[in-house]
């Protein structure tokens, strides 16, 4: 598969370049920062382009199989954050244009603002609230892309992430903003950033979560 990676440069990013590299797959890093990405390969090209402008996307992703983005935006207080709904807006219109339509795209549990009433308190009243300029801006990207008819895209939602490698262990999946163990709450807490990277590599040939957002977490 020939596979556009964003946010390439970042802790969940290079781990994701790292294992679709590993799998055989041809990947282009579309990255503002080149010299940040140490990884080497044959099948590794590394481009540098304006993830805000649809123009400077388009050359970049003409031919791919499937987008996939770890791009992240630092918290605002007070100006919000918009890169998401930025990004999303121009890579979307990049995708019509040169006619690519899989995308796959990292997100986050909790992103709709009602959904965290069976997160512990120290999630719903110090960790959440931080990170909620963050989540609503998600939240509108996964919007957008739920108001598009002609793009095939899933969005992958992990809960809190650290910069453990890839597991083998079975991953547990729900329709939703997080994932609920029978009696409602939520399942673990954290999931290492190559396991989400594994995740995210595994719906590049599955129609199981196309056209849907899906939460997830490791056993
Ligand atoms: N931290 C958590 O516990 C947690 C939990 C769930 C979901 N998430 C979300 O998961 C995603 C990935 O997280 P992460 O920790 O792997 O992210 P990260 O290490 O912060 O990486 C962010 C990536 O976005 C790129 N980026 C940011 N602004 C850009 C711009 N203006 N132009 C081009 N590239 C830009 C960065 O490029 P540079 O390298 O050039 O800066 C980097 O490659 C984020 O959206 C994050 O909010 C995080």
């Amino acid at each position: 598969m020939k596979i556009a990676v964003l946010g390439a440069t970042g802790l969940t990013g290079q781990h994701l370049v790292e294992q679709a590299l590993q799998q055989g797959h041809e990947v282009t890093a579309i990255v503002r920062n080149p010299g940040k990405l140490t990884t080497r390969h044959d099948k590794l090209k590394v481009v540098e382009a304006d993830i805000f402008s649809a123009d400077s996307l388009k050359a970049h992703i003409k031919g791919y199989d499937v987008i996939m983005s770890c791009l992240g935006f630092p918290p605002s207080f007070f100006a919000g954050v918009t890169g998401y709904t930025q990004y999303i807006s121009a890579l979307v219109s990049a995708m019509r244009e040169v006619k690519v339509n899989r995308i796959i795209v990292m997100a986050s549990w909790y992103t709709e603002p009602n959904s965290a009433s069976q997160a512990s308190c120290l999630a719903r009243f110090v960790l959440l609230p931080i990170i909620r300029s963050i989540l609503t801006n998600m939240h509108e990207m996964e919007q957008f892309l739920d108001g598009t008819q002609d793009i095939n895209w899933t969005v992958v939602r992990p809960p809190s992430l650290n910069n453990l490698p890839a597991t083998d262990q079975e991953f547990k999946t729900h329709e939703g903003y997080f994932v609920p163990d029978p009696s409602g709450k939520p399942v673990g807490t954290s999931i290492s950033r190559g396991d989400v990277a594994r995740f995210m590599l595994s719906q590049v040939n599955s129609d199981s979560w196309v056209k849907k957002g899906v939460a997830f977490a490791t056993q």
